[in-house]
């Protein structure tokens, strides 16, 4: 903001109103940044209360009117989200004028009281707690990206309508993904690699990680036509149960919905340990479900989108990758969990409709690995049957990339964070009701592979 600009805005605030904490800054950091910044969270510091407050002033403004803080990338001219987390233009202002004025206390009478929060689980206690099945030690410097795959050992199916992901140990857990694997599962190609023999002649395994071999046939474009028989470029993959990620709410399924878990899946935790410099760190991390009334309405689904073949030239400022899905019924979709590692840089997920019309549902400018958002729908989206999905990533491997391990490595899909991948989660329900007839026979509508690669 110019100069002028700032002066003509302090002016039209009459000096007996300066902002305040108790009365005017409190209830925007309780809503907007409390969830981060509590004692034994991700964040630097507390902002619950003034002491711990005050010193960051200068910081909290910069930060606030640049929008680094809250974390949030969606290009505002695409879609809403019900979990948009930009303070607002008068939020913003408020906090600009209270740092200005020198950040003053203001009166405990006008403080409202500090949001609670509860250690351990957030939705309550969950019905059925299942743990990763041993403590796994994660040794200084070490950046590993482990699989845990445990029996549910249920014996009949579930009914889940929200599942939250307990971490062991906040200080080196970066990210879990809970997916399901069951025998009926992986006939039907689950999201994990370790599970897709189509895919295993062009995967390289070094102990629980995968990356695609160098070698590999190499498709950038999986939007183009003509394409090589090649594993999930078409099509999708169901998704998994649920996430953690940093920042990210746990997994409360919308009403009318819910996840269905086969009787004797096996829950695989794919858990991404970031580096932690001083010592040797532990953790069991669990996922709590939380069992449905009854039979849902709809079922909610995830489809999984990737590209495993692509390949990212060394130094390449702007490298393209696409992925295409094409709806073969009506669909709802809820949200949109873009995932690549250090070199992703933008994303727009756009659809093309049957009577040629195009939409961008999200464009995220300045992708972030730190950051790995869901972007929820405010309502849901229907996509008719005919539409086709694009997925149109950039990658950033050049030597200005900050967060760039090395500009010199010719990359390729891999599991390890210094390699890359070309995911997208994304929430949906069928926009016609399953009805009771499905919801009795739930491992009826599990797609065969032959289905799948039809796609
Ligand atoms: C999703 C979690 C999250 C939310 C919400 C969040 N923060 Fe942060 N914030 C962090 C983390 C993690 C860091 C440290 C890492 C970093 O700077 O990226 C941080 C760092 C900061 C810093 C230090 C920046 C610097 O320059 O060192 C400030 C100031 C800050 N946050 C202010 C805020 C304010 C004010 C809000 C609310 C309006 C907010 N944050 C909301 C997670 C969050």
């Amino acid at each position: 903001m110019n100069r002028w600009l700032s002066v003509c805005l302090l002016a039209a605030v009459p000096a007996a109103a300066a902002p305040t904490f108790s009365k005017d800054v409190a209830p925007i950091f309780f809503k907007h940044c409390a969830g981060c910044h509590k004692p034994n969270d991700i964040a630097p510091m507390s902002l619950l209360d003034y002491k711990s407050a005050r010193p960051w002033a200068k910081a909290i403004r910069a930060s606030v009117l640049t929008r680094k803080m809250p974390p949030w990338f969606a290009d505002p001219k695409h879609g809403h989200f019900s979990n948009d987390a930009r303070l607002s233009e008068a939020e913003l202002a408020t906090v600009r004028a209270w740092v200005d004025a020198g950040a003053p206390e203001g009166e405990a009478k006008d403080l409202p009281p500090a949001p609670q929060f509860t250690e351990g689980w957030q939705l309550g206690k969950p019905d059925i707690v299942i743990d990763m099945g041993e403590t796994y030690t994660v040794t200084p410097n070490e950046d590993a990206y482990e699989h845990f795959v445990v029996p549910t050992n249920f014996t009949q199916g579930r009914w889940i309508r929200a599942a939250e992901i307990k971490p062991g140990n906040r200080k080196v857990v970066h990210h879990v993904h809970v997916l399901m694997v069951s025998e009926d599962l992986s006939k039907m190609e689950v999201a994990s690699t370790k599970n897709i023999p189509a895919l295993s002649q062009y995967l390289i395994r070094e102990g629980k990680l995968s990356r695609i071999r160098q070698d590999a046939p190499v498709v950038n474009d999986a939007c183009a036509d003509n394409l090589p028989n090649l594993p999930f470029l078409t099509g999708s993959q169901e998704g998994g149960l649920a996430a953690f990620l940093p920042g990210r709410p746990p997994d409360v399924f919308p009403p009318g919905t819910a996840k269905w878990i086969p009787p004797g899946a096996k829950l695989e935790f794919v858990i991404h340990y970031a580096r932690v410099s001083e010592k040797d760190e532990k953790d069991r991390t669990s996922v709590g479900l939380y069992l449905a009334p009854a039979p849902p309405e709809r079922v909610l689904r995830r489809l999984d989108l990737r590209n495993f073949f692509f390949q990212i030239p060394a130094g390449a400022a702007k490298h393209e990758v696409r992925r295409c899905y094409e709806f073969e019924k009506d669909k709802l979709l809820l949200s949109f969990t873009p995932h690549f590692h250090y070199r992703g840089k933008d994303v727009t997920y756009e659809v093309s409709y049957p009577d040629g019309k195009r939409e961008i549902l999200l464009s995220i400018p300045r992708y972030d690995f730190n950051w790995q958002l869901v972007y929820r729908l405010k309502s849901p989206k229907f996509v008719p049957k005919g539409s086709r999905l694009m997925v149109t990533v950039h990658y950033d491997n050049s030597p200005n990339n900050k967060a760039n391990p090395d500009p010199k490595q010719t990359l390729r899909w891999g599991d390890r964070s210094e390699e890359e991948m070309m995911t997208s989660w994304i929430e949906y329900l069928d926009a016609k009701p399953d009805g009771p007839a499905a919801q009795t026979s739930e491992a009826a509508r599990i797609r065969t592979p032959e289905e799948t690669r039809r796609r």
